[in-house]
């Protein structure tokens, strides 16, 4: 039987109304593309991040996001980024808890991605349902893979890449990360 319905993109579908994932605690989360107005939460949401976890987000120790930066977090280059954020409940209902990103995107391209989740939100599958999105939507852009930089000591980044199916190598110039890569 031939389907009348037109079978709509994960990247339609985000744009459209968002996606619902189920959290670990059996609730309901919206995960939808960041926007400019995230910025301010954005800082929040990197405050509330330890020096350890700002440190294998970043790479470097930036100890507050400025404005500046989270303005061009949250306003990703359409022709090459996609992010993608999941919205807090209860008492973080009105903020973002985390996503994932994806950079360098394009037909036949490696995309690089990062992915951060505020401490009250982490062990949920929330982090691990972003990654996937934005793995998803790099595949519908024709990217080639996916990689990302993770720190040697990032036991929780480590295991989630493990688990979604990434390749993990030592970096030959930097014994302090470890490449994830994927072909899509
Ligand atoms: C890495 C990070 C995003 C994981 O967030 P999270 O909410 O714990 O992730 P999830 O709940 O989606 O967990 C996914 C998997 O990671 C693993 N994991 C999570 N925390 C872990 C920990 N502390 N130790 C070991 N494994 C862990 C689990 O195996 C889990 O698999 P499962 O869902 O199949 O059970 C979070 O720790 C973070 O924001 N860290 C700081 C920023 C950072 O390091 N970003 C990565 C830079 S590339």
């Amino acid at each position: 039987m031939v389907s009348s319905g037109k079978q709509r993109t994960i990247g339609e579908k985000l744009s459209a109304a968002g996606l619902t994932v189920r959290g670990k605690d059996g609730q309901d989360y919206h995960m939808r593309p960041i926007r400019p107005s995230d910025a301010a939460s954005l800082i929040r949401g990197y405050d509330a991040l330890s020096d350890r976890g700002k440190r294998f987000r970043m790479f470097s120790v930036i100890p507050h996001l400025s404005e500046e930066m989270a303005a061009d977090f949250c306003s990703p280059d359409p022709e090459s980024e996609v992010c993608v954020v999941v919205d807090g409940r209860g008492t973080l209902k009105g903020e973002i808890l985390g996503g994932a990103r994806l950079a360098d995107m394009g037909p036949g391209r490696a995309a690089e991605f990062s992915v951060s989740m505020r401490p009250e939100a982490r062990g949920l599958g929330l982090a691990r349902q972003a990654l996937e999105t934005v793995i998803d939507l790099g595949r519908e852009a024709g990217c080639a893979s996916v990689w990302g930089a993770i720190a040697t000591r990032n036991e929780a980044m480590l295991n989630l890449a493990t688990r979604i199916g990434f390749t993990l190598s030592r970096d030959p110039d930097d014994f302090s990360v470890i490449r994830a890569e994927m072909a899509l």
